[in-house]
């Protein structure tokens, strides 16, 4: 049995989180730092970094506490090293590190992207490989073929924006604050979502590639026309997110060959109604819907932990030097697409 300490500072949450290699999760705390860029409209790195500098070390001696126990008890240390705001993800890296020295425990520089591929087989135990991921949050926006532990192929990405970037800047339209995707979600159970004509972007291409910077276009210019309600636009764009986000999953699962199951991850899988929509495209495929508990899904310090845990079965840890990476791309043999490279 191994037990991994877990670090995650790359964009606004600061979290530790300690996890047991029979994905038992001992401890877990996150810090937000909604308030301190909610005044801005979204994450202000130099916020952020100050932020995680401040946190970090006391978030991790209390989820020790938590657990019962001590720094010396762990296995190993593993910490996001990238891709995300480079000044948070310095502060996490170099936290580890020195954690890692003084203790002489492994270092486990863990990609984020990673953490977020690999926690649904934490969440699930039934979970193996292959699968097709759906990865989407305010930062990311890909569907990737999982094939194990650092075997990612990338099957489609966004050429703009990433899909709760679009609910975020669509709820800022709304007057619905920030992050705006929870608030639109709950206010378009309210609206009729055939009412407001908006664009599919993408839908029925080729390649399974995403665009939502027309449909974000496009909302706004519904709410300066003042012709539909707030309640109205908001459906009306998450039935559009959805009809893309569907179509484009579909078209990835045609092409990825077998896979065992659909996955979502990322903070926008917390949405009710992709969620549903989604279970319906596995099904239709015959295959079993996964989607982690919300609490995994968001940023967390226990996906990082768990991909420590994957990383350590096999044998592998990192030296000291290992470099903090602001781009990081889980498939570096996908091909570039024209437009795309969103923070992620
Ligand atoms: O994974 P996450 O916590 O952070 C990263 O962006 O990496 O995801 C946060 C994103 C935000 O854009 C937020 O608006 C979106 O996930 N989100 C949602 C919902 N809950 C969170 N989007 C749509 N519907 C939701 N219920
Ligand atoms: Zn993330």
């Amino acid at each position: 049995m191994r037990t991994v300490l877990g670090i995650e500072s790359s964009c606004d949450e600061t979290a530790a989180a300690i996890v047991r290699s029979d994905r038992t999760i001992l401890a877990q705390r996150i810090a937000s730092q909604d308030d301190a860029h909610r005044p801005y409209g979204g994450v202000v790195p130099e916020i952020a970094a100050r932020a995680h500098a401040e946190r970090l070390a006391p978030l991790i001696e209390a989820t020790l506490a938590d657990a019962g126990m001590t720094l010396s008890e762990v296995d190993a240390i593993a910490a996001t090293a990238g891709p995300g705001l480079i000044g948070g993800v310095m502060v996490g890296l170099v936290t580890a590190k020195a954690l890692a020295m003084a203790t002489d425990k492994p270092l486990i520089a863990i990609n984020h992207l990673e953490g977020h591929a690999l926690s649904p087989r934490l969440a699930d135990a039934a979970l193996g490989y292959p699968y097709l991921l759906l990865l989407v949050s305010g930062g990311h926006c890909q569907i990737l073929l999982v094939e194990g532990v650092g075997r990612f192929r990338r099957l489609a990405t966004t050429i703009d924006d990433a899909l709760g970037e679009a609910f975020d800047k669509s709820a800022k339209v709304l007057g619905l604050g920030y992050p705006g995707g929870p608030a639109l979600e709950r206010l378009a159970r309210e609206g009729d979502p055939r009412k407001v004509r908006l664009p599919r972007p993408l839908k029925g291409s080729e390649e399974p590639h995403f665009s939502f910077a027309g449909l974000k276009s496009a909302v706004l210019r519904a709410k300066q026309a003042g012709d539909h309600s707030d309640a109205d636009i908001a459906a009306s764009f998450q039935q559009a997110a959805v009809d893309c986000l569907i179509d484009r999953t579909a078209r990835a699962l045609a092409r990825c060959g077998p896979v065992e199951a659909l996955v979502v991850a990322g903070g926008v899988a917390a949405n009710g109604v992709i969620r549903a929509a989604l279970e319906v495209l596995a099904a239709t495929h015959g295959l079993r819907f996964v989607a982690p508990p919300l609490a995994l899904c968001t940023d967390n310090a226990a996906m990082i932990a768990w991909a420590g845990i994957e990383r350590l079965e096999l044998g592998q840890s990192d030296s000291l030097d290992v470099a903090a990476r602001p781009r990081w791309p889980l498939d570096p043999e996908a091909e570039a697409v024209r437009g795309a490279g969103v923070k992620a």
